[in-house]
């Protein structure tokens, strides 16, 4: 059995991270979506916030899997004995910092290939901080983010500057 895992913090997940995901699970018999946690990472929304997210999105999707993990990478690819990690890149600048995890991780795992997905175009641009940036001044998220989860990041985090805002009052 293939098994292949798509990582990152999708802190939310966008369309672009949704058209890697429905691209890669195509390459595996099954395609683990793994939500990193990371303690020194401030993210917006709790981990079990971004998996349920994730499972809303891809429920159409049967050879995906919504996990999370807090560890290495490679040892959570051991773990699974996934066959590679897939990763999405979007323009140059992605490059480096994406190599240089690959062969981090594959020296961590020798056995651990890094395959990478082209974004499509109309995605170049497409960031999770860009869509909490619009969501969080009122701006219309729907292009952006899966349709079924767009209402609730718009709502929590114009909720979320409401609240900042009288604290600082
Ligand atoms: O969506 P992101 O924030 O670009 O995802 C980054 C992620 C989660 C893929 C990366 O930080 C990661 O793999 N973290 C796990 C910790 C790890 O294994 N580090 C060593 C390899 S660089």
């Amino acid at each position: 059995m293939k098994i292949g895992i798509y990582p990152g913090s999708f802190d939310p997940v966008t369309k672009g991270h949704l058209d890697i995901i429905s691209r890669a699970e195509k390459l595996f018999d099954k395609l683990i979506v793994a939500v990193m946690v990371n303690p020194d990472k401030q993210s917006t929304f709790s981990a079990s916030e971004r998996v349920e997210m994730l499972r809303r999105a891809t429920s159409s999707l049967p050879n995906v899997e919504i996990d999370s993990f807090d560890g290495l990478l490679a040892e959570y690819a051991k773990i699974y004995h996934a066959t590679a990690i897939v990763k999405g890149l979007r323009a140059l600048s992605d490059f480096e910092y994406e190599f240089q995890m690959a062969l981090t991780n594959r020296k961590l795992n020798a056995d651990l290939e890094t395959i990478f997905l082209s974004t499509n175009a109309e995605n170049m641009f497409l960031s999770s901080s860009m869509v909490k940036q619009v969501a969080r001044f009122g701006g219309d998220i729907s292009p952006f983010v899966p349709s079924c989860i767009a209402k609730d990041i718009q709502q929590r985090l114009l909720q979320e500057r409401e609240a900042k805002r009288e604290s600082n009052q």
